[in-house]
């Protein structure tokens, strides 16, 4: 049977991602190749993602990382079968340029345009790891807009077991390290200074870790290390240090015990990380004991995956294409507000 060849799009915040996903009966989808442009130095001076300047740049690089992308699967645009695009969420000009770009390109082929939840990319892009997980997991959804616990029982099947209910974890990560004077986004600055810091040296609070819900909530953290940072002098490096990781800490403490209590609730024994915030070293260091202890597996996106990316969307709906295939019952595909 001749291959099914998917290129996916993915433009909701500040990375234009392309890719090319194909899938072989009986085997599992392979990336066959993708491209990535990051806009985070542009909108660095800005000091947080500018709409208008994102939906620009999206369309500057989409066709050429396009065709880098079919140059180096040297593939041509006539051996596709179907593209795919982030439907939302996300900013809406930004998503228009990929949904734009995907829509006319399928109508041209004369292929199907494949409309893909952006957390749904997320939460399947370990299975493009080298060590993929099986079905049925729990999934730890921790990004710079989503914070949510699943129960995820095939492609298709997600049961949302809690979320935030206000920032997401990536924005507290980003949010402190504004306040600490870090560039944008704050996440991977803030978990580098944290290094050199000490865990302990303040308490700060863990918002929501005993509400016997599976639900978080890290506005208030944030609102905490404003007081701690106003009240400490941010030129001593040891201080601003102790502070990121004191503030690393309570995140992580949180994603870990709400996690745990979701396998708990769940009964199930295989823990999914997914999202920018399942790069955090800390975080992965923490699920790994604690899951270890408890014959817990915990599986990961390549580190290159946990960001926004093309692959993630091209996968998702080759997941989706190979479920059909297989006969399973179809299940409804997550939507996203249209761009
Ligand atoms: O998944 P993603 O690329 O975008 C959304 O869909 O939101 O996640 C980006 C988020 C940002 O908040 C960024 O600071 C955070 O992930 N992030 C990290 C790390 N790497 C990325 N946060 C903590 N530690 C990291 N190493
Ligand atoms: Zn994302």
């Amino acid at each position: 049977l001749r291959p099914w060849r998917v290129l996916g799009f993915e433009s909701s915040c500040d990375e234009t991602g392309v890719a090319l996903v194909e899938c072989r009966e009986g085997e599992a989808p392979r990336l066959l190749a993708q491209g990535l442009h990051s806009q985070i130095e542009m909108h660095q001076a800005y000091g947080g993602v500018v709409p208008e300047l994102a939906s620009r740049d999206h369309i500057r690089r989409v066709l050429p990382l396009t065709r880098q992308v079919l140059q180096s699967a040297d593939l041509g645009l006539h051996e596709l079968d179907a593209i795919a695009y982030t439907q939302g969420p996300g900013l809406a000009g930004a998503l228009l340029v990929g949904a734009g770009t995907a829509v006319a390109l399928a109508a041209s082929l004369g292929l199907p345009a494949l409309p893909v939840h952006h957390l749904e990319g997320h939460l399947l892009s370990p299975f493009l790891s080298a060590d993929p997980p099986q079905f049925p997991f729990v999934c730890l959804l921790v990004s710079g807009g989503h914070s949510q616990l699943m129960r995820v029982g095939a492609v298709g099947d997600y049961e949302l077991l809690g979320e935030t209910i206000d920032d997401a974890a990536g924005e507290a990560f980003d949010k402190s390290a504004k306040l600490l004077g870090l560039p944008y986004p704050g996440g991977p600055h803030l978990a580098r200074l944290a290094e050199s810091g000490r865990a302990d040296a303040y308490a700060l609070p863990r918002p929501l870790l005993h509400s016997g819900d599976l639900n978080f909530s890290f506005a208030g953290l944030k609102t905490a290390v404003l007081t701690q940072a106003r009240k400490i002098d941010l030129q001593d490096a040891q201080l601003r240090a102790d502070l990121a990781a004191s503030t690393q800490a309570a995140i992580v403490e949180v994603l870990l015990k709400k996690s745990l209590a979701a396998l708990k609730q769940t009964g199930l024994r295989r823990l999914v990380v997914a999202g920018g915030v399942g790069a955090n070293r800390s975080l992965r260091q923490a699920l790994d004991q604690a899951c270890a202890r408890r014959g817990v597996r915990v599986h990961y996106p390549e580190l290159a995956l946990c960001t926004d990316n093309g692959a993630m969307i091209a996968l998702a709906a080759a997941m989706r294409w190979q479920a059909t295939q297989a006969g399973q019952p179809s299940q409804p595909a997550p939507t996203a507000p249209a761009p």
